[in-house]
């Protein structure tokens, strides 16, 4: 953490204690650490949330939340007020919907069941730890944090609160990624070697130069709270509404795209992460003042664990990519491999008979005559022909189905797991920090133009000049929802 973040949060929570001096419920300053279990939900009541953050994605998470039965949207935090007013009429329309600027009047209010985290980057871990000691259950958007060492901070909170979290990388829901993931836990490609998924764009939107409202000013929005920990500097109105391209508060192509990638391979490989990491890139096309590149690859190198043989990874984002994108992820194993995407999955498969052959490309024909017979002999004696047929390829198509709703899914899980007081979600925030944390350490490499040695076990950045630990569980593992206990 970085010293101007702790002023920052010094600085929160002294504004804080002074709100609550004020006369709201106390989760700040005078109030317990946390506070446990608020209210309990009977499957009969209507889980009530807020969204914290009301932009492009608040909108969409919002609505795929509302798709789910049972839930109720009562409040919306937002820093600019025309997103504020949007949403009163996206959302309220019969009934009075409780909007703010600032997100801990939220959070001081106690019939509020859950809220959504879908702030900027650099605000993840603030909200979502504040909203965990405040009692609430969170859905935290993707990549759950920015930096490499905040992500213990929010596994700690989530641990004491006692309270369902769930990170929102949504695909990870859909059909065709669960069925990838019951493929490969058959064992239908055999063992993994080598994973490779790629994210291109070309479009300005694509590349995140999103519409600026034209009212937008420093009456408008809070320009002050959006920089939070960043650096302070003067209002703009770009760096609000385009934070994707500015590395103080969004994480890149890295935390935006490479997410999704590894969320759903880690998902699929029940891996814990990998190793080693490097990326590199630059900034190709885009050249519009933001400080982040717009293409980027990187190697990740995955160790062989229990769950899986070691293989590598190879991401890439183009968004200068001209020519006809097609992204996929392929899982490639020694029997074969599967390629999919949100909406469909090809596994094709093919086994090589015992007998290797001879002949063709081959150095046979180089053997004089005599040799040739010789070798003919002992392949003849060593290879019956039943082992010298290889068996047809295979090409096994799943289609999701038309209605697949990953997004509502995703929410469905969370709150299911909110009304049976259960931690154990799809994405809680250790999968969800093992998913983030590779990307982050992109960020790094590229920045520090390094190698990034990660041990996926503990969690922790590993000294580039000592060796790297194995994944294959020397140390104790954090333990996932899983093997947490239910709530009281
Ligand atoms: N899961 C996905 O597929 C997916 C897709 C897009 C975005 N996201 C994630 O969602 C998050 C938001 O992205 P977006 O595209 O909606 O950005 P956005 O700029 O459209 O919206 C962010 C909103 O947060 C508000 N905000 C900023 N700081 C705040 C604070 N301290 N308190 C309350 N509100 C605050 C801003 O006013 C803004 O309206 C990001 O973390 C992004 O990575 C996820």
């Amino acid at each position: 953490m970085q010293s101007n973040r702790r002023t920052f949060i010094k600085s929160l929570s002294a504004a804080s204690a002074l709100v609550a001096t004020q006369g709201l419920a106390k989760p700040f300053g005078v109030a317990p650490a946390y506070i446990p279990n608020l209210k309990k939900i009977s499957p009969n009541d209507k889980i009530r949330f807020a969204t914290i953050g009301m932009g492009i994605q608040g909108n969409f998470d919002t609505n795929a939340a509302l798709r789910n039965p049972g839930v109720e949207l009562v409040a919306v935090a937002d820093l600019y007020d025309g997103r504020l007013e949007h949403a009163k009429t996206a959302f309220g329309k019969d009934r009075s919907l409780f909007t703010t600027r600032d997100y801990r009047e939220i959070l001081a209010k106690p019939d509020i069941d859950a809220v959504l985290v879908v702030t900027p980057d650099h605000w993840h871990d603030h909200i979502t730890i504040a909203a965990l000691k405040a009692g609430k259950n969170v859905y935290c958007e993707k990549p759950m944090v920015q930096h490499l060492n905040e992500g213990k901070a929010v596994i700690d909170a989530w641990k004491k609160s006692g309270k369902t979290m769930q990170v929102g990388s949504q695909r990870i829901s859909s059909a065709s990624f669960q069925e990838a993931k019951r493929l490969v836990e058959a064992g239908e490609i055999g063992p993994i070697n080598y994973i490779e998924s790629n994210s291109d764009r070309f479009s300005a939107i694509g590349a995140w130069q999103y519409s600026i409202p034209p009212d937008a000013s420093t009456q408008t929005l809070d320009w002050d709270r959006f920089l939070g920990d960043a650096p302070k500097r003067p209002f703009d109105a770009k760096r609000f509404f385009r934070w994707r391209n500015y590395k103080d508060y969004g994480t890149g192509v890295a935390g935006d795209l490479f997410i999704h990638l590894i969320t759903g391979v880690h998902y699929v490989t029940n891996t814990m992460g990998p190793t080693r990491i490097y990326s590199s890139g630059n900034l190709a096309y885009w050249k519009d003042g933001r400080d982040v590149p717009d293409v980027m690859s990187c190697i990740m190198d995955y160790p062989k664990t229990d769950q899986h043989d070691a293989f590598q990874m190879v991401l890439r984002v183009n968004f200068a990519n001209a020519g006809k994108i097609s992204n996929v992820t392929r899982i490639i194993g020694s029997e074969g491999q599967i390629e999919f995407s949100e909406d469909n999955l090809i596994m094709t498969k093919k086994k090589l008979p015992a007998a290797p052959g001879y002949d063709g490309y081959d150095s046979f024909f180089t053997f004089t005559e005599p040799v040739k017979q010789e070798f003919v002999k002992q392949y003849d004696a060593q290879y019956p022909p039943e082992t010298r047929t290889a068996e047809p390829v295979k090409e096994i198509k799943f289609e999701a189905p038309k209605n697949d709703d990953a997004h509502a899914k995703h929410f469905a899980n969370f709150f299911d797991n909110v009304r049976q007081g259960s931690q154990g979600t799809i994405e809680d925030p250790v999968f969800g920090f093992r998913a983030a944390a590779p990307v982050l350490a992109c960020n790094e490499s590229y920045f520090e133009k390094k190698v990034v040695y990660w041990d996926p076990v503990t969690m922790t950045q590993q000294n580039p000049s000592a060796k790297p630990k194995s994944a294959s569980g020397v140390k104790k593992p954090i333990a996932t929802s899983k093997e947490t206990t239910k709530k009281s």
